[in-house]
């Protein structure tokens, strides 16, 4: 059978590049874009060299959440990615501005190969990919041509609704034979000042985790401040609750690479 010269080129670009991080969930609007920028920044704050790139081809808001104002450069060589003080940031919204892109299941992975092969990375320790929702094209493609770099973190919030679409993510996965690193659960609690309280009450993350043999599972709160420093236009780690819980996930990650 041959090979594709376009996912040959993709995987060549991804050369450089040690491991990549993969933000997915089964679910939309589970904080997937927010845990990768935040994550991204903590880790670039800790010194490594660290890219991110956003696959969602139909809502990409890393771009607002990282108020990037820049256009992307391409010459003949393919597409540099803009540096935003050390982090190397590639999106689809780049290229496309804000117009709502119309794509059939086999453009939509043209597409994304297209953009590995044509992305110039440097020698990064990370790259960050934030995954749009589903179980579509835009998950299954890189998670295959990733392979062994891949590190896949799956996002979920405490509610039965989407840890049960999560589930499905998570069975897809154990199909494919690629492994889950992580499950994050967001909004998991929220802190009162005086006392802890869980938003959505007991959940049933740690049985799933269980089930799938994935012994890591981390609890990010819900923090109220976020909304303010995102409308503010600075980053998402300048809230303090949500910084530190970050910055902690950072660090382990960090250590659980290293062997
Ligand atoms: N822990 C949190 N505390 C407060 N706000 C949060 C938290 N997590 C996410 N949000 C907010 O919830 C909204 C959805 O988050 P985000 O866009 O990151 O989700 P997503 O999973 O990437 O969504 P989509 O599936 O549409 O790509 C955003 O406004 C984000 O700022
Ligand atoms: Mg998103």
């Amino acid at each position: 059978m041959s090979v594709d010269p376009l996912y040959e080129m993709a995987v060549q670009k991804l050369a450089s590049v040690k491991k990549v991080i993969l933000i997915a969930s089964g679910k939309g609007g589970v904080g997937k874009s927010l845990v990768a920028v935040s994550l991204a920044l903590a880790l670039r704050n800790k010194g490594f060299k660290v890219g991110l790139l956003d696959l969602d081809l139909h809502g990409p808001s890393t771009g607002v959440l990282l108020s990037v104002e820049e256009k992307i450069k391409g010459d003949k060589h393919g597409l540099v990615p803009i540096n935003l003080n050390g982090l190397e940031y590639m999106s689809l919204a780049l290229l496309v501005g804000d117009n709502p892109l119309a794509l059939k299941g086999d453009v939509k992975e043209r597409l994304i190969l297209e953009i590995f092969a044509e992305t110039k990375w440097s020698e990064l320790d990370f790259l960050v990919v934030d995954l749009p929702p589903g179980t579509g094209d835009e998950t299954i493609v890189p998670l295959r041509l990733i392979g062994g770099k891949a590190v896949v973190f799956v996002v979920t919030t405490p509610s039965r609704v989407s840890i049960s679409v999560v589930t499905r993510l998570l069975r897809l996965l154990r199909d494919e034979g690629i492994p889950v690193k992580c499950i994050i659960e967001n909004m998991a609690y929220l802190n009162l000042g005086d006392r802890v309280v869980k938003p959505f009450g007991e959940s049933e993350i740690e049985k799933v985790a269980e089930d799938f043999g994935i012994d890591w599972v981390y609890k990010l709160p819900l923090d109220p401040g976020l909304e303010e420093v995102i409308r503010k236009r600075e980053s998402p780690l300048s809230s303090q609750e949500w910084s530190e819980s970050i910055k902690k996930l950072a660090g382990f990650l960090a250590e659980k690479l290293k062997s």
